[in-house]
């Protein structure tokens, strides 16, 4: 049932449908690569309700259902893929996709990610769109999922750091590192009010309220007790994508790499606009003492589902003192 378990982990994270692996899964076990193809079970009654245990009746998906609209379009389908394999429908399929048609309430939608370091889920509450309340940081970006991917591959380099997490939106990094790696002290920053409300909700909902855990109103470029205090490491996800902002947020950045000869900034960038990247890297250039490496080779192990075709950077910075170095030797 592996095929099962995977569309499982897509339906619970939301993968939009018109993305979504139905048929085949490519997976590394015993470092032989396998292909589990879901369609030997010939979308039959008993495969139908396997498919619905694990995706709308899956514990999680109850107590943090996605959104009406997702549960429809996913049903939908689902539908529409039995019928292609000229088998009936079960009744709960049948069911459960009317019912989502007549439900009219406005829930709160949820996305669930899981974490197999962990074994666990990371759970956040999420917008429906990219931009909701005038502000981006209410969904998780690509570049949050890499960041995080890229980050879960450090694991050694990061147990027991102090790290600051820089326009974190509602969580999703910090979240996943949480639930994956012991002794960290995390502290989410973010601007928009919103965001930090949410925030907050996704760190009690994943049961990550402690002493370790920290979140505060930060806006880039300005003074901030926050930035008085050191940290090991310095993260941020698609923070890049306003030439406006690039100063502001290259002043926050320079401050907290002064504080600690040591720390290091990992910021991953989904490249939208190269001039607004490069704007970027050429005010990174011009801060004295520090340089930076650009992880463009670097392979990371797939962890969490998304466009893997997406142009994006991955840059770890330091300053000149500071020996620690990812970069891979050619
Ligand atoms: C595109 S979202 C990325 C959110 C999250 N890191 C992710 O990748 O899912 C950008 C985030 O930066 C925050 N932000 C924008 N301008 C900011 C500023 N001047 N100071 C601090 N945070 C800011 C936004 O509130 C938003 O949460």
């Amino acid at each position: 049932m592996d095929g099962v378990c995977h569309i499982s982990k897509q339906f619970l994270s939301c993968v939009p449908i018109k993305s979504f692996v139905w048929r085949k899964k490519y997976i590394v076990q015993d470092g032989r690569c396998k292909i589990h193809d879901i369609d030997h079970l010939q979308w039959s009654e008993d495969c139908q309700m396997k498919i619905l245990n694990k995706t709308c009746f899956h514990e999680i998906g109850k107590q943090f259902p996605p959104s009406k609209k997702y549960q429809q379009y996913f049903l939908k389908f689902l539908i529409s893929k039995v019928e292609e394999n000229e088998q009936p429908c079960c009744d709960q399929l049948c069911e459960l996709y009317v019912a989502t048609l007549q439900d009219q309430t406005c829930q709160q939608a949820y996305k669930s990610y899981f974490v197999p370091s962990a074994n666990a889920y990371a759970t956040l509450e999420e917008s429906l769109s990219f931009i909701s309340n005038g502000t981006t940081g209410l969904v998780t970006w690509t570049a949050a999922l890499i960041l995080a991917e890229w980050c879960l591959s450090k694991q050694d380099f990061l147990c027991g750091k102090r790290i600051i997490e820089l326009g974190s939106g509602i969580g999703f990094t910090g979240i996943v590192l949480l639930k994956a790696i012991e002794q960290l002290n995390y502290t989410f920053t973010d601007v928009h009010p919103n965001v930090l409300s949410v925030l907050k909700s996704n760190i009690a909902i994943n049961s990550l309220e402690n002493e370790n855990v920290a979140i505060k109103q930060l806006k880039w470029g300005k003074q901030s007790p926050i930035l008085q205090q050191s940290y090991d490491v310095v993260l941020a996800a698609d923070v890049v994508f306003d030439p406006s902002i690039i100063p502001d947020l290259l002043h926050t950045i320079s401050m907290l790499l002064c504080r600690n000869k040591d720390a290091i900034l990992v910021l991953v960038s989904v490249v939208r606009a190269e001039k607004t990247f490069q704007c970027f890297l050429d005010g990174l250039d011009k801060i004295e003492g520090l340089v930076y490496e650009d992880l463009v080779n670097e392979r990371i192990p797939e962890v969490f589902y998304f466009d893997r075709d997406c142009r994006y950077r991955i840059l770890v910075a330091r300053s000149k003192q500071c020996l620690t170095s990812f970069k891979i030797k050619k």
